[in-house]
């Protein structure tokens, strides 16, 4: 058994990010161990990119539908050709602009990279994490590194090492300490075709700032239809409560209630389960630690404001409207009667 070979799993396999805990977690990578460690967006749960059984066991531990393809990570460009037979000059621009950072470019494919990777497709989706431990990981193991979100499938990402233990503890051979993420939120999933760039996923690049790059508008697949991306079609990101979004006044609450407010709206009384962020980036930043939170207080419905639909806001936008489509039944908006009580 793998993770018998590389030591005891989870709560006994916490490394720091000094440099030979960072040795050890890609020793561990190298002989085929799973290693879930910080990246700037949120936690993954990486493996050889080379190594089936390896990729295999994280589509195991995380409960994900086999059609539903990993991103690879690298720790530098150089690494690009490795995986894809040809870098077009879009694909060139935006790693220039954007890498190391939370952009996930999806290519044609080498042969060499296994199916298991990829679900089957003829592509496969690349990015360069911005975050010193993620990269000083991969290139001490000198590897790709194959790696989702480190969540059980469908459930909300972690964005500290304290949350992947609660998702994935006792099956991962290491998890890797680099405190809270900076993003929060995953990385922008955009798709390079013939001169067509599709957003897949909207993340931490807003597409604004993509097509200042280059020079052309990218196409937002409709979410709907996704048959090229299956991991943005599924309702995801959910915690246990239900999640109500909201534009406007926050609401007033009953009991398990609490929401979620950005401090530039209006809130008024039960201060204690209102959460108020100070910007969308903090929004982004907390938004699964709040979900988590709310689920430890035993909350049932939590309301969230929406930002703005722009830049980092359309992928929080995203990601509250999944939640929310997660539980059905939820209603969107109030009485003016029930308002007002
Ligand atoms: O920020 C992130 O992207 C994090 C960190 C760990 O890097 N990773 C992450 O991975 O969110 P995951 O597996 O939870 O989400 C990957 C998304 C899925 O929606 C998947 O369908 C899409 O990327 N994807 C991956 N490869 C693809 C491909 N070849 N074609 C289309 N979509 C792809
Ligand atoms: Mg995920």
């Amino acid at each position: 058994m793998i993770g018998a070979a590389v030591g005891s799993r989870g709560r006994d396999r916490i490394l720091s990010s000094r440099e030979s805990d960072l040795e050890v977690a890609a020793g561990v990578l190298r002989q085929g161990g799973l290693v879930a460690f910080p990246t700037e967006t949120v936690y993954g749960i990486g493996a050889d990119c080379f190594n089936i059984a390896a990729v295999e066991r994280i589509f195991r531990i995380k409960g994900r539908p086999a059609n539903n393809p990993l991103i690879v990570h690298i720790d530098a460009v150089e690494r690009l050709e490795a995986l894809v037979p040809n870098v077009p000059e879009a694909a060139e621009k935006l790693a220039e602009a954007f890498w190391p950072g939370p952009l996930t470019l999806v290519l044609e494919k080498r042969s060499e990279i296994p199916d298991v990777v990829t679900a089957g497709y003829p592509t496969v989706g690349v990015r360069i994490p911005d975050h010193p431990v993620a990269r000083t990981i991969i290139e001490k193991a000198d590897l790709p590194v194959a790696a989702p979100s480190a969540n059980r499938s469908g459930r909300t990402s972690p964005t500290t090492a304290g949350a992947v233990l609660e998702e994935l503890g006792s099956e991962v051979d290491a998890v890797v300490d680099g405190g809270e993420c900076r993003v929060g939120i995953e990385s922008t999933v955009l798709g390079l075709f013939d001169r067509e760039a599709v957003l897949f996923r909207p993340g931490g690049i807003g597409i604004e700032d993509i097509e200042a790059i280059l020079g052309f508008p990218v196409r937002i697949e409709d979410s709907g239809r996704q048959r090229e991306s299956p991991g943005t079609s599924e309702a995801h990101y959910a915690p246990e409560a239900n999640v109500i979004p909201f534009e406007g006044e926050c609401p007033v609450l009953r009991e398990n209630e609490a929401a979620i407010c950005l401090s530039s709206s209006s809130h008024r009384e039960r201060k204690e389960r209102i959460f108020i962020v100070e910007s969308v980036d903090d929004l982004a930043r907390r938004l699964y630690a709040l979900f988590r939170e709310a689920d430890r207080r035993g909350i049932r419905r939590l309301f969230v404001e929406l930002p703005p639909e722009k830049e980092l806001g359309r992928a929080v936008r995203d990601r509250v409207i999944r939640a929310s489509r997660a539980k059905r039944g939820s209603c969107v908006k109030r009485s003016g009667a029930e308002r007002k009580r």
